[in-house]
């Protein structure tokens, strides 16, 4: 009898569930929580995905009319995807409190919910201003456990954890193909969204960045406003040298656009401070933290300019920071520009 298997990407055994399951049976002690936890993030993003799809006939352009915590306008999108986050990770009782870029505070298990031991944290839709444009956007996240003793509500001193104990993270990128990307801490997995099934498959086993690229991503507009390091760099990186070609740009201006590329190609991506911004505009805990973890496990680096991102200790939910990330030798560039006096 022919045995039959389907070609390309779309087979059983390399799906996202399957993939999550077999990493938890690697991890002795497993209970479930974490792979229960992942397909309902899974579920959101696919949802999440739908809408996107179809933002312009499903009257979901444009923006709520709010302002979000960050001072920035809220699009329809990002309270859609914010929602559907919330919705689907405290309806699998895996997490103990949330936290997510669009809300002031910690979001809290509802009590008719149970609460697992882990802690969910969401920029749930990145890029929002390429929205209205149909350009590439994002959703990240990061899960840590819990930190306080006991069971039940977590709080807000189970949000504030540096990157270096992240569990997991990853990122939805809804650009030309859906992909999910994730990390444990070992290996950087991608895996291309098949609407005909509903379900991710694995394309990208085992990322690694290059040591060094051919691309730096940064928003030069702000180049007056930066320190002098920054701006040397910014002329030393375009100019061809004996031994150096000048790099290319690319800047897409969702950070999970930029920096899918960047895993996948390297290369640099900078989001510096400037005079009436030091801490610059990207969020510590739903954006640099989680890249972070992912650049690194792919081989990277990733610093705020002074020290590696996963060892900043946040002290409030909505902290700002510096990003300096991607491949090491580029990284390393940067910060020797800034270095410098
Ligand atoms: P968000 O849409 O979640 O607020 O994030 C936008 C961020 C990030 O994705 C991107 O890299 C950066 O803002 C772009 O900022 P500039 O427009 O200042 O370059
Ligand atoms: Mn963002
Ligand atoms: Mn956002």
């Amino acid at each position: 009898m022919a045995s039959w298997r389907p070609a390309g990407p779309v087979q059983p055994g390399s799906s996202l569930a399957r993939h999550v399951l077999d990493m938890q049976r690697a991890s002795p002690g497993a209970s479930g929580n974490f792979t229960g936890l992942f397909q309902q993030i899974a579920l959101a993003v696919k949802i999440i995905h739908s809408r996107v799809h179809r933002a312009g006939l499903a009257g979901v352009l444009g923006l709520t009319g709010e302002t979000n915590v960050q001072g920035e306008m809220v699009a329809k999108l990002d309270q859609f995807s914010n929602d559907t986050l919330v919705k689907c990770a405290e309806s699998g009782g895996h997490v103990c409190v949330m936290a997510s870029e669009e809300v002031e505070e910690v979001i809290p298990v509802p009590l008719e919910e149970p609460a697992g031991k882990y802690v969910l944290m969401f920029d749930p839709l990145d890029g929002s201003g390429n929205i209205d444009v149909n350009a590439s956007i994002g959703t990240i996240f990061s899960i840590y456990k819990r930190r306080t003793p006991g069971e039940g509500r977590g709080t807000l001193e189970d949000c504030l954890q540096p990157g270096r104990d992240l569990v997991a993270s990853g990122y939805a990128i809804y650009g030309s193909s859906t992909m999910f990307v994730y990390t444990t801490g070992n290996g950087v997995y991608g895996f291309t969204f098949d609407p005909s099934v509903g379900e991710f498959f694995l394309s990208h086993d085992n990322i690694r960045i290059p040591k060094r690229g051919s691309i730096y991503s940064i928003n030069e507009g702000h180049y007056h406003s930066w320190v002098p390091g920054m701006r040397r760099w910014a002329d030393w990186i375009k100019k061809p040298e004996e031994g150096k070609k000048a790099y290319g740009h690319r800047y897409i201006g969702a950070m999970v656009a930029d920096l899918h590329r960047t895993l996948l190609r390297g290369g640099v991506f900078c989001y510096p401070g400037s005079e009436d911004k030091p801490e610059g505009k990207l969020r510590l805990l739903y954006e640099a933290a989680p890249f972070a973890f992912l650049v690194e496990a792919a081989g990277g680096a990733a610093s705020d300019g002074s020290q590696r991102i996963l060892d900043v200790e946040p002290e409030v939910l909505h902290q700002r920071t510096p990003l300096f990330i991607g491949s090491s030798e580029d990284v390393s560039d940067v910060l020797g520009f800034l270095q410098e006096t």
